[in-house]
Formats: C-alpha cells, sequence, structure tokens
C-alpha cells in the first residue's frame, strides 16, 4: 500500500524511536526471493521485483506487558499480522505509559501506515492525536480498552471485553458460591485489588463489583487500591491490606496477576488463600486454572486477548469498502475450582 519511499523514511523514524518499537515483518520489497534463473540482459529489472505496495501495514500501539493476558494479546497480533497472511506489523510497547502511546501513534503517521490499532492505557487525553491519525486518512482500529472522546468518527471501531459485566458476573459468582456453601448470612469484608487507574478495564471492573457488593447488605468493602494490573504490585498491595486488616474475607483482583501476587501475600501471612481468603480474579489465563486446581483462587471471570484475528476481520471488511459495527463486544466465560481441570486442556491463552 504504500511506497518505497515511505518504507525508507520508516526506517529513520525508527531509529529515533522508543527501544520498544519493532517492525516484526520486513518491507515488501525485500522479501522478494532472487530468481536464479533470470539473467541481467533477458529480463527487465522491474519485472524482477514484487510490487512494494502489497502487504497492509498496520502501527500497533500497545500498552505494555504487565500481564500474561498482554502476552498473550501480543502473540495474537504478532501471529496475525505477519507477511504470509499479508501485513507488515509495526509492534510498539508502550511500557504503560499514555505518552509512550502517544508518540508510537505520531510516529505512525510520519510512516504513513494504512491501520493504527490501539490498545489505550487509559480512557481520556486522546482527542488530540487520535484528529492528527484522521487528518492523515488512517484509519484508527480500538482493541482491548475503550476511549472517551466527543468525536467518535475519531475511530473506525472498538472490539474487547465488556469490563461491566466481567464485574458484575465475579460478584454473581460470590454470591451463589456463598449460597451453595451455606454462608449466604454471613457477614464478609472484601478488598479489591485495582488495574490500571482510569483504564476501561479497572473503571468497568470497580463499577460492577462496587455495585454488585452494595446490594448485598452481607458484604463491606473495606479498601481498594491499584495493582497496576501487576503480580509485584498486587503482592505488596495485598501485604499492606494484611497488615491494616486482620479480617479479611474476600479479595477481588482486576487480574489474575494481582491474584497471583495476592496468594503470595496471604500464604506468607499465614493464611490459606481459597480457604480463609476467597480469591476471584479477572482473566482465565492458563496459569490461573493451574491456581484454581490447586485450590488457592476460587474463580477467574474470563477477558478474551485473543484480539488479532478480529481486528483483521475488521481491517479485510475495511479493505472491501464493507460496513463495521462501531462496538463489538467478545463473548466470555465464567471458570471456578469446579471446572478448572475439565477446561484447562481447551484453553488458548
Ligand atoms: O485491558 C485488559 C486488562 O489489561 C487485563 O485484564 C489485564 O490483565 C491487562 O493488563
Amino acid at each position: 500500500m504504500k511506497k518505497l519511499l515511505s518504507l525508507l523514511t520508516a526506517a529513520f523514524l525508527i531509529a529515533g524511536m522508543t527501544a520498544c518499537t519493532e517492525t516484526v515483518t520486513p518491507p515488501a520489497d525485500t522479501t522478494a526471493p532472487a530468481d536464479p534463473q533470470s539473467s541481467e540482459a533477458s529480463e527487465p529489472a522491474v519485472e524482477a521485483e514484487e510490487p512494494a505496495d502489497e502487504l497492509i501495514t498496520v502501527g500497533y500501539a500497545q500498552v505494555g506487558a504487565e500481564s500474561d493476558w498482554r502476552t498473550a494479546n501480543t502473540v495474537s497480533f504478532q501471529s496475525t499480522f505477519t507477511a504470509e497472511n499479508g501485513y507488515e506489523l509495526i509492534f510498539d510497547d508502550a511500557q504503560q505509559k499514555q505518552e509512550n502511546q502517544v508518540k508510537a501513534i505520531r510516529n505512525f503517521i510520519a510512516q504513513e501506515v494504512d491501520y493504527i490499532v490501539l490498545a489505550p492505557t487509559t480512557e481520556t487525553g486522546w482527542e488530540t492525536v487520535l484528529g492528527e491519525a484522521k487528518e492523515a486518512g488512517i484509519p484508527v482500529i480500538l482493541s482491548d480498552r475503550q476511549v472517551v472522546v466527543t468525536d467518535d468518527t475519531l475511530y473506525e471501531c472498538w472490539v474487547g471485553g465488556n469490563f461491566l459485566k466481567e464485574g458484575q458476573d465475579g460478584v454473581t459468582w460470590l454470591n451463589n458460591y456463598l449460597v451453595e456453601n451455606g454462608r449466604d448470612s454471613e457477614a464478609l469484608n472484601c478488598v479489591l485489588l485495582q488495574g490500571t487507574i482510569g483504564s476501561s478495564a479497572q473503571i468497568g471492573r470497580t463499577q460492577g463489583i462496587e455495585e454488585g457488593i452494595a446490594a448485598n447488605p452481607n458484604l463491606t468493602l473495606l479498601e481498594k487500591q491499584t495493582g497496576e494490573f501487576t503480580q509485584a504490585k498486587g503482592q505488596e498491595v495485598m501485604e499492606s491490606f494484611l497488615k491494616a486488616y486482620d479480617d479479611i474475607d474476600v479479595v477481588f483482583a482486576e487480574n489474575d496477576n494481582m491474584a497471583f501476587g495476592a496468594i503470595d501475600a496471604i500464604k506468607a501471612a499465614g493464611k490459606v488463600p481459597g480457604k480463609d481468603i476467597i480469591i476471584i480474579s479477572f482473566d482465565a489465563v492458563k496459569a490461573a486454572f493451574d491456581a484454581m486446581i490447586a485450590g488457592d483462587l476460587n474463580c477467574s471471570v474470563e477477558c478474551n486477548p485473543l484480539h488479532g484475528p478480529r481486528v483483521s476481520e475488521i481491517i479485510q471488511k475495511l479493505e472491501a469498502g464493507e460496513a463495521v459495527e462501531k462496538i463489538q463486544y467478545v463473548d466470555e466465560g465464567v471458570f471456578d475450582q469446579s471446572n478448572a481441570e475439565a477446561e484447562l486442556p481447551n484453553r488458548m491463552y
């Protein structure tokens, strides 16, 4: 789609970008194999080369590498947007910083990519840079988290999980579990490990969890604090909760990795995770199934990260001039110790 000049310009720009940006597939004009049968005299040079504009260039502004979910999401894009599938992927890891994502988008614009895919760190602050992409005529597809902008023509569409529903599903699972175990009239204290503050995943899950807790008179939310979606920070915050309160009954961790950190903190405090303290998390990565089978984690609400093929399908529709749905939610399940062992072999991430 883009001219050789753009690719050469891109090479200079990439050299000036953060170390986290990588071009995953080589430019189209360097992939055509030399024809050993051809001779300079008989073959015109122009016929020996594949056209430089065959691949669709996609810049992916990724959040970072903070969790197992995020790693699976990166792999999904890198294995979908390959030269074999007709793409050149320029991947940027923003290390969980919005300013890095803004820089990456500006670099994608300068490189004249065909599409920009953005998994936004947080919901606000995108108006200006998405306006620049629109001005440059580059369609933006949002994946995973959403943005709050006054003009929704700044992006083509969004695909991801329903974070509010995930939070609600977590509390519904707890309420059912308490009934099944004859504990539904017990007064229980909860703590909440939140994700990155201002991200859709945090905003939706926190709302679903807080509203669910408020609707059950037996549940009290003692405290909430961010663990930034990382295992290390989840452990640190859980350690501080355990020091502050000796009567925690339930932990909601807004992703699996923070739950793994909380499990370590609970064990170090001499308590039994999954028994003394009920733990509910989000994502349903393979390691969460291992933790449920081990009895440490009680429930994981699915958040599906395999968006690469979904975004590719959207791009193919746009290329064909077809309309795409503006908001596309992905179906997600709820897993617990009762089905973890049977389900683990089916897990893709
Ligand atoms: O936005 C999705 C969330 O981001 C996942 O739940 C979490 O693990 C990741 O870091």
